[in-house]
């Protein structure tokens, strides 16, 4: 039976892609803060599941929470970080924006690095970081937000360059999501909305083939390639 990590499992993606494991062969250590989701978790696969609460802003007990999944768990194939965090703020309140960063950069750096180390001592290993379209492009009403999957998906790319040059099988997958069904996709304006059932089936599927880049659902990736060349003059107009 593999093993897995799912950073951000109390809730909308990271939940979904948790119970698609478990229904794959997995065995599960899940994280969050909101202790009762992760509580109700175990009740329902009490053999197939682990739990530590854990706050990512809090990157000084990262690593002792992900060593002790890893020792309940038995060992670790496959480490998926679905914890992240946006919010509006046109008026650029650097508390809210200092916030997103903690979260989406301070936390998924630490997080990011722990299972690269991990992997690496290992030889071999699989991380997964969902990401955002909107690391694409910037955003007027959220620059936080934007910018941090910026970073995200630049890192990603790094650890993948770092990883092929250490020598050790290790996968690196960026998923970029386009609007899922989750509490994070609120708001007017919203399209081709994706449920977290059909999300977490093609991050699976993903998974499976390896990709270093999957938008989800697929038709995002002609989004991506659009957002890419779009000119400012049009990007104003968004
Ligand atoms: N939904 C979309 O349309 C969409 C689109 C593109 C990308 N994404 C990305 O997908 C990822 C998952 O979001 P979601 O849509 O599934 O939203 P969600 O339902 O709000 O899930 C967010 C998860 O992150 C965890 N989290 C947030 N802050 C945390 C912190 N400080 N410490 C620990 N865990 C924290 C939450 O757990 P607790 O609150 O229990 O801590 C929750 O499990 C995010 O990175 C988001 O940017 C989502």
């Amino acid at each position: 039976m593999k093993k897995a990590i799912v950073i951000g499992a109390t809730s909308g993606i990271g939940k979904s892609i948790a119970e698609i494991l478990l229904q794959n062969d997995y065995t599960v250590g899940v994280t969050g803060r909101r202790v009762e989701m992760l509580q109700s978790l175990k009740e329902k696969n009490p053999d197939k599941i682990c739990f530590c609460q854990m706050d990512v802003q809090d990157v000084s007990a990262v690593e002792s929470i992900c060593n002790n999944l890893v020792d309940q768990l038995g060992g670790l194939d496959l480490f998926i970080i679905s914890a992240g965090i946006g919010d509006e703020n046109k008026c650029l309140d650097f508390s809210i924006e200092n916030n997103v960063i903690k979260t989406n950069v301070q936390g998924f750096t630490c997080l990011a690095d722990w299972g690269m180390q991990y992997f690496k001592k290992q030889g071999h290993g699989y991380l997964v970081n969902i990401s955002s379209i909107a690391g694409l492009i910037g955003n007027g009403e959220a620059p936080s937000y934007n910018a941090t999957k910026a970073f995200q998906i630049n890192y990603l790319e790094g650890l993948r360059l770092n990883a092929d040059k250490s020598g050790a099988e290790i996968y690196v997958t960026d998923v970029r999501p386009g609007f899922v069904d989750t509490d994070m996709a609120k708001g007017d304006g919203l399209f081709w909305v994706a449920s977290v059932e059909k999300a977490a089936q093609q991050i699976l599927a993903a998974m499976q083939r390896k990709k270093k880049i999957v938008y989800v659902t697929k038709r995002w990736r002609m989004i991506g390639f659009l957002l890419k060349i779009m000119p400012y003059s049009l990007l104003r107009k968004l």
